[in-house]
């Protein structure tokens, strides 16, 4: 079955590194021409377009989407380049700060939440004018835990903001839908939980690698945004899909 995606446009926030690129991969094999985002760093950017370039279309596009003014600099460079923007992929984000403060709230709040009203309010005007668009944002499984922390306060405003935009946008033939991964090895994760212990944690916290050789790699989360994007999921919207190889019912 055809996913449809051939000849797309598509805004990947985050999209130098982990989930973010590798659905970058996903969708150069796929055919969409691809916008990579970062806010940082230069060196991890470059790298990721030096490994993907080959790959097809591929554009980086350097803005802290936390940020209105950056983020709009974002959709308009991409527009300009791409001409418009089919699939938004927002998967920009930092790890909770280690000290609980009010700057570090912010700071969180900023990345996570603020860049969806951002991104909503600056892509949704192209999508609806085209009358098609998918919009897939990472959110956490983080979101359904018990926890005061921003990180998982951002997270559950992540999937409340994008089932009322995939309400507002209906109509106009738009999906919107969150993916909440479980722990998945990234480069997020790497001051938490180090290479050496990777196996033993999921052993421990994963269900479905119980007894199972490796650990999640962000290639699970990638499958899943590809299908979001593609037509294979045209009937659904205002969905949250946990990938967590079962975590979030293991605690
Ligand atoms: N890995 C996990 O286990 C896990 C689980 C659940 C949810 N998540 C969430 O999934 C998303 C992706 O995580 P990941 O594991 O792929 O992380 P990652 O490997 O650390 O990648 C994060 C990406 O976001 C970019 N970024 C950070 N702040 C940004 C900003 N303000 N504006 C634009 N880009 C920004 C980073 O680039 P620069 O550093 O150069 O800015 C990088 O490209 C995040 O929202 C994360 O919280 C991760």
């Amino acid at each position: 079955m055809e996913l449809g995606l051939k000849g797309k446009k598509a805004l990947i926030t985050g999209g130098t590194s982990g989930f973010g690129k590798e659905t970058a991969r996903l969708f150069l094999e796929e055919g969409v021409s691809v916008a990579i985002n970062y806010a940082q760093n230069d060196g991890r950017a470059r790298d990721a377009y030096e490994e993907l370039k080959d790959k097809g279309k591929v554009i980086v596009v350097k803005g802290d989407v936390g940020d209105y003014k950056e983020a709009e600099k974002v959709v308009d460079e991409v527009i300009n380049k791409f001409g418009t923007i089919d699939i938004l992929v927002h998967s920009a984000g930092i790890a909770q700060p280690k000290e609980d403060t009010p700057e570090n709230w912010d700071k969180v709040m900023k990345v996570h939440l603020y860049s969806c009203y951002n991104l909503g309010k600056l892509v949704s005007p192209v999508m609806m004018n085209q009358k098609t668009g998918k919009i897939i944002i990472i959110s956490s499984f983080a979101a359904h835990m018990t926890d005061i922390s921003a990180y998982s306060v951002a997270m559950a405003g992540k999937i409340c903001y994008a089932k009322g935009l995939a309400k507002k946008l209906a109509p106009y033939n738009i999906n919107v839908n969150t993916v909440s991964p479980g722990n998945i090895f990234t480069p997020m994760l790497d001051p938490f939980i180090p290479v050496e212990k990777r196996r033993e944690f999921s052993e421990q916290n994963i269900p479905l690698y119980k007894g199972r050789e490796g650990y999640p790699e962000a290639i699970e989360v990638a499958k899943v945004v590809l299908f979001l994007a593609s037509d294979m999921a045209r009937h659904i919207t205002g969905e949250d899909i946990k990938v967590d190889g079962g975590q979030f019912i293991h605690y």
